[in-house]
C-alpha cells in the first residue's frame, strides 16, 4: 500500500480526453486517482474533438465528469488536421505543466495525436485500452491503435487477447498489465443513475407507446464511415432495418455524421415510421437505460459491443471485424457485417429467443481505474511505496 504525498517536485498527470467515447473512460480513472493513496494529481485535457451539447456537454453532466482544466478547442476536420492540430496545441500544455506523465484512452485521433507529442518530450505516456485489434487498416482507429501502442510506455489492456496482438508487433511484455475494462467501470458505477427509456422517449418528443411492443425494442447506432459514408450501403442499412421494425420496434440514436448523410443521400424516407424513433445522440444515462432494457442492440460502435456484453444484451455488430473478441467468444456480441440477409436472420433468430447469454468478461469487474492507479503509483512514483 502507498502512502503520503505524491512527490514533491514531479508533475501532475495529464488525462486527455477528445471524442464521447473517451469520457466514459476517463471518469472513472479521475475517480480513482483522486481517491488513491496518495492522491494522483490529475489535470483534465480536452482537445475538443467533440463538442456538440449531445455529443460532450451532456456526457460530462452525466458521468460527473469535472469541467476540464484545459481545452483545446480543435473541432472536426480532415483525420490530417484534426491530428495535426491537436498536436500543435497540446504541445504548448505539455511545456507549460511538465507532467509526470500524459493518459490517453481509446483510438481516437486524439489519442494518436497527444502520445505523439509526449512520447517525443520524453514524457511517460500509458494507453488505456491497447492491444485491441480490428486487422482492418481502412478503420482509422486501427491506425490510432497500432500506432500508439508502438510508442506508448505503459500498455493497460482490457482482455486477454490484446497482449497477444501487442507481442505479434513485437511490443515487449514488460510493458503490457492487464486491468480490466474502465468501460465497464463507468457502467457499473452508473447503473443506478440509468433513465428510463419511457423518459428518453418522452424527451425527445418520440411516442413512448413504442415501448408497449410484445416483442420490446430494439437500439440502433450507426456511425463508421464504412457503413454510413457511401449512398448504397447506408441505404442498404436502412431498408433492412426498416424491414426488423415490422417486427421490433426501433429507438435509433442518429449520430451527427449519419444525420447529415442520410439528409444528403435523401434517405429520410427510410426511417419514416411510427416503429423506429429517431432520437438525437444520446447522453450516457439515456443510453444505459436504453440498452438495459432492450431485445437487442444493432450497432456499429466499440463500445456498445462492451456495454451490451457487461449487461447481458443480445448485439447484433453490423461491421466485418471487431477489435473486441471476447464479446464474441464469451458475451453477447454477433458479427452480421454489411450483409442484410444475415443482418435479417440474426434479429430474427433473437426474436426467437435464441439470442446468446453471454457471460462477463475476466475483470470486468468494476474495479479497473483502480488497479491503473496502485500501477501508475508504483510505475512513476515508486519511493512511495512501502
Ligand atoms: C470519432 C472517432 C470514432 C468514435 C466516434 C464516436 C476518430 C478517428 N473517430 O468519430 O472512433 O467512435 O468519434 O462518435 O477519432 N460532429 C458534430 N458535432 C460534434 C462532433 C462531430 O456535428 O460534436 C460532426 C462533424 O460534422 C464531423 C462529423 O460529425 O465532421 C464526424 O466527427 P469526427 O470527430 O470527425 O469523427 P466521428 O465520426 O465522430
Amino acid at each position: 500500500m502507498s502512502h503520503g504525498q505524491w512527490p514533491a517536485g514531479l508533475g501532475p498527470i495529464l488525462c486527455v480526453v477528445g471524442a464521447r467515447p473517451n469520457f466514459m473512460k476517463m471518469a472513472p480513472i479521475l475517480r480513482a486517482f483522486a481517491q488513491s493513496q496518495p492522491a494522483i494529481p490529475a489535470l483534465l485535457v480536452h482537445t475538443g474533438q467533440h463538442y456538440d451539447r449531445d455529443m460532450n456537454d451532456k456526457l460530462f453532466e452525466d458521468l460527473q465528469l469535472p469541467q476540464p482544466d484545459i481545452n483545446l478547442g480543435v473541432g472536426s476536420g480532415s483525420h490530417a488536421v484534426q491530428t495535426a492540430e491537436v498536436m500543435r496545441r497540446f504541445e504548448p500544455v505539455v511545456d507549460e505543466y511538465h507532467p509526470a506523465g500524459v493518459i490517453v484512452v481509446g483510438d481516437v485521433n486524439s489519442t494518436l495525436a497527444c502520445t505523439l507529442v509526449a512520447v517525443k518530450k520524453g514524457i511517460p505516456v500509458a494507453h488505456v485500452e491497447a492491444g485491441l485489434r480490428s486487422y482492418d487498416r481502412a478503420m482509422p482507429e486501427e491506425i490510432n491503435r497500432v500506432l500508439t501502442d508502438q510508442v506508448a510506455d505503459r500498455l493497460y489492456t482490457t482482455e486477454r487477447s490484446a497482449a497477444e496482438n501487442l507481442a505479434r508487433e513485437g511490443v515487449h511484455a514488460e510493458r503490457i498489465r492487464f486491468v480490466g475494462n474502465v468501460m465497464i467501470d463507468s457502467l457499473r458505477f452508473n447503473l443506478r443513475f440509468a433513465r428510463t427509456p419511457a423518459d428518453t422517449l418522452a424527451a425527445s418528443d418520440s411516442d413512448p407507446a413504442l415501448l408497449a411492443d410484445p416483442n420490446g425494442y430494439g437500439v440502433v447506432t450507426l456511425h463508421r464511415p464504412s457503413n454510413v459514408d457511401h449512398a448504397e450501403t447506408l441505404a442498404d442499412l436502412l431498408g433492412v432495418l426498416r424491414e426488423i421494425s415490422s417486427r421490433l420496434p426501433l429507438i435509433f440514436a442518429l449520430h451527427p455524421r449519419t444525420r447529415s448523410n442520410i439528409e444528403r443521400f435523401g434517405l429520410n424516407h427510410l426511417l419514416e415510421s411510427p416503429r423506429i424513433a429517431v432520437l438525437p445522440p444520446q447522453g450516457y444515462l439515456e443510453m444505459l437505460g436504453l440498452m438495459g432494457g432492450a431485445r437487442m442492440v444493432l450497432t456499429d460502435s466499440g463500445g456498445l459491443q462492451e456495454e451490451t456484453t457487461a449487461l447481458g444484451v443480445p448485439c447484433l455488430t453490423l461491421r466485418e471485424n471487431t477489435e473486441r473478441p471476447i464479446t464474441i467468444s464469451e458475451g453477447t456480441n454477433t458479427l452480421v457485417g454489411r450483409d442484410v440477409s444475415a443482418i435479417r436472420s440474426q434479429a430474427e433468430a433473437i426474436l426467437a429467443g435464441q439470442g446468446k447469454q453471454g457471460r462477463v468478461p475476466e475483470l470486468w469487474d468494476g474495479a479497473a481505474a483502480e488497479r491503473i492507479a496502485t500501477d501508475l503509483l508504483a510505475w512513476l512514483a515508486p519511493t512511495r511505496t512501502e
